[in-house]
């Protein structure tokens, strides 16, 4: 059986020792097919807690020392998001599997060079903890836009306000809601998921606006407010909103298209596909605005979370660690490759840079720009450890 290690016995990180016992934090959420053989963590503390749990565990507070130690053949990290790359980068040159939480990064520059590494080292298997990937809403409106059932892009609109986050949840890490030590707030923590979720259903966008608000009603340094106006290569365009001080939040995906539209909130995906195109029926539709041949006509069809096979939060961590180590066997494809991690960290960092600049981005973004304004927030930032493995 495949044997994996784990770096970072954090919140996540300890959810995922759980997973690798039978008695997951989630139920059901228990990981069958690899075996938990090491963990990694520089406070041994959380090395303690984790031998607690699984005794036969071998334990390292270097990173380097457990990927050489020859006890683990895969690893999962789940530190803090600057260690990400340089963590991942390591693993891959030493022939070790890697699945990286969520984001791959902070800043392109050194994803690309990770996805690189990751090309030149194909026999290692690279994947991400994307879990929304596994939500079944998101696979159906997948399966609907890839069968042309919305059509041609007209506008993506994403308010993603729910993930409220008291100022006590910033307090209770250093690393928190600070430039140097996460690289962001609600775009590079929480909002990550939607943002690779909102690309891999529509793709990227080639120009983005954004209007960030750092701090706003957290005593943060990073942004907690943002209002993202994007425009695709065919015409469409697309408004992204995300906050972490809503209450209540909302969750509302609306996508639509020329051939229908598709609606994702609370749980629910109402799919309304039009009988007869738009740009058909704008060719008969008369100027009398109350002729019945101008009401659009649609097949409405509902799905919920729970008629599609819900997947709570947990068990979607354990689907993809278990899809990461088939993969790994070559038993099946990646639901979330690694290399595809840079797409999401380049709509957040367009974001943010739009705002730095105050200006209309186009993508691919500069990454030597965004780097070097990255580093001019960091120059501020009250975490002043660095980074290193
Ligand atoms: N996929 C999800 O649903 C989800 C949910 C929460 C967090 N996350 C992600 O998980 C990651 C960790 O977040 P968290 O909330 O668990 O953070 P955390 O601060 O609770 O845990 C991070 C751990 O990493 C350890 N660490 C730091 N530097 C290290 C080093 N050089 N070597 C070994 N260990 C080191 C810390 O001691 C700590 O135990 C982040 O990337 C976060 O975005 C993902």
């Amino acid at each position: 059986m495949l044997r994996v290690g784990i770096v970072g016995i954090g919140f996540m990180g300890k959810v995922h020792v759980m997973s690798f016992t039978d008695k997951p934090l989630i139920p059901n959420g228990t990981v069958k097919n690899a075996k938990l053989t090491a963990v990694c963590d520089i406070d041994t503390e959380k090395l303690e807690w984790a031998k607690g749990v699984i005794p036969e565990l071998k334990i390292f507070t270097s990173f380097k020392e457990m990927l050489s130690s020859g006890e683990i053949d895969a690893v999962i990290v789940a530190t803090p998001h600057y260690l990400h790359p340089i963590m991942g980068i390591e693993a891959i040159k030493q022939k070790i599997h890697v699945l990286l939480e969520k984001p791959v990064g902070v800043f392109t520059k050194n994803i690309e060079e990770l996805n690189e590494i990751s090309e030149e080292n194909r026999d290692v298997t690279f994947g991400l903890l994307f879990n929304q990937r596994t939500n079944p809403l998101f696979i159906k409106a997948k399966e609907i836009i890839d069968a042309d059932g919305v059509g041609t892009f007209k506008r993506v609109n994403w308010i993603i306000t729910n993930w409220y986050r008291p100022q006590k949840y910033y307090d209770n890490g250093e690393w928190r809601a600070t430039w140097a030590g996460e690289g962001g707030g609600v775009l590079i923590n929480q909002a990550p998921h939607q943002i690779d979720m909102w690309q891999w259903l529509c793709g990227m966008p080639n120009k983005v606006r954004a209007y960030c608000k750092f701090g706003e009603n957290r005593d943060v340094e990073v942004e907690t407010d943002v209002t993202a106006y994007v425009e695709y290569p065919n015409g469409g365009n697309g408004v992204f909103i995300t906050s972490t001080h809503d209450a209540p939040g909302t969750n509302r995906l609306e996508i639509i298209g020329n051939n229908g539209k598709i609606v994702i909130e609370n749980d629910v995906l109402t799919y309304k596909k039009l009988l007869v195109p738009e740009n058909e029926l704008n060719l008969v539709a008369t100027a009398d605005l109350r002729d019945p041949k101008n009401t659009p006509q649609v097949e409405e069809t509902i799905y919920t979370s729970k008629d599609l096979g819900e997947v709570p939060w947990g068990i979607e961590h354990a689907l993809v660690i278990e899809n990461w180590i088939d993969a790994i066997e070559g038993k099946d494809k990646l639901i979330a490759p690694g290399i595809e991690g840079i797409k999401a960290l380049e709509l957040i960092n367009s974001m943010l840079l739009s705002t730095f600049l105050n200006k209309e981005i186009d993508l691919p973004i500069d990454k030597d720009v965004y780097y070097e304004e990255l580093m001019k927030k960091c120059a501020t930032s009250k975490y002043t450890k660095k980074w290193s493995i």
